[in-house]
């Protein structure tokens, strides 16, 4: 049984700098036809010349004649609408951080005052570039993401033109909101589409599954699979893989994120085979994204997946992948 999907894209990836840019970004770049990669690097992407510079290594590193990186800054209320419109034909969308609450945000936003924020958000309005949200609270670790429910009200009732990315959206009542707001659309990972804080904490603690937001209960995950599976036209896939280097992973302070691009369309193929819903896969890793992100160029690509099994590796330079060395289902058709 072959499956074979056209421009799959992640629309949500950390590819880092450095060694592990070169470890990482080929990896996307095989399987992916672009993704949107996010800016938290030390110091975030915030300048024309950071963006650019960043966009050539990502190039550089992919190895692909196809692979197109969407360029993202970090969030700052003092961006002007005269330098987002200079950027705009290298800018894809501006990626929203609270301060402090996930790997390299120190620098994201410590309050939400909505007129503070109104002549950036309503330049990105005016532009037709999207605000992506890592949407959590400080407040206990399992609400943080609802908690934040009233913030996305308050955004998207305040910017009805914006488009806003709930990311790595991780429970049911962010997937309600979806239907409350016309301009609120998400991105859903891998990992909370399989597991629950029981697979991170229940048992001997799993390093290489913690991350932000953390998975929570068995009925959030029951809501996301569903969006995902129907092909929910405001949900799209957006891996959120994070590498991080094995010993920041195995250590008393683990770093959070699930490293998953190179098992991604594998697995999603195997999971939407299982629901018999694979008939929507092409609507969630590409055409979805498409149609919510207007200003995106998608080269054409296919992939083509075949029910032969894949043995994950144990690592991928320092980065120890989600369900290392068990054998998947499905392969990719080289
Ligand atoms: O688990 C996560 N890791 N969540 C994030 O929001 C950031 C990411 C990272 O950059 O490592
Ligand atoms: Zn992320």
């Amino acid at each position: 049984m072959f499956i074979t999907l056209t421009s799959p894209l992640d629309m949500h990836l950390h590819l880092r700098d450095g060694a592990m840019l070169q470890t990482v970004a080929p990896l996307s770049a095989e399987t992916f036809a672009g993704a949107i990669v996010m800016p938290n690097l030390v110091p975030p992407i915030e300048t024309e010349e950071a963006l650019l510079s960043y966009k050539e290594r990502i190039l550089k590193a992919s190895n692909s004649e196809t692979f197109t990186p969407y360029m993202t800054l970090f969030f700052k209320p003092t961006y002007t609408k005269e330098f987002l419109e200079s950027l705009k034909d290298e800018l894809t969308a501006i990626k929203l951080y609270p301060a402090g609450i996930t790997t390299n945000s120190e620098g994201g936003l410590s309050g939400f005052d909505v007129e503070e924020l109104r002549p950036t958000l309503t330049a990105m309005s005016e532009l037709n570039i999207p605000l992506c949200v890592h949407g959590e609270t400080n407040g206990f670790v399992m609400d943080r993401e609802a908690e934040f429910s009233s913030i996305y009200e308050m955004l998207a009732s305040n910017f009805p033109k914006l488009k806003i990315i709930m990311e790595h959206i991780t429970t049911k009542e962010s997937v309600a909101l979806l239907d409350k707001f016309e301009n609120l659309y998400a991105t859903i990972t891998l990992h909370h589409l399989l597991i629950t804080l029981d697979d991170v904490a229940g048992g001997m603690l799993q390093p290489h599954l913690f991350c932000k937001p953390i998975a929570k209960r068995p009925e959030d995950r029951a809501a996301l699979l569903k969006v995902a599976l129907e092909g929910h036209p405001k949900v799209m896939f957006g891996s959120d893989s994070a590498p991080h280097p094995q010993h920041a992973k195995e250590a008393c302070g683990c770093a959070a994120g699930v490293f998953t691009a190179p098992i991604a369309l594998q697995v999603l193929t195997e999971l939407f085979m299982k629901h018999s819903s694979v008939q929507k896969l092409q609507a969630f890793v590409s055409d979805n994204a498409q149609k919510i992100y207007t200003n995106i160029t998608v080269p054409k690509t296919t992939i083509t997946l075949d029910e032969r099994a894949f043995v994950v590796p144990d690592k991928y330079g320092e980065v120890v992948p989600m369900y290392a060395g068990e054998t998947l289902k499905y392969s990719i058709v080289i």
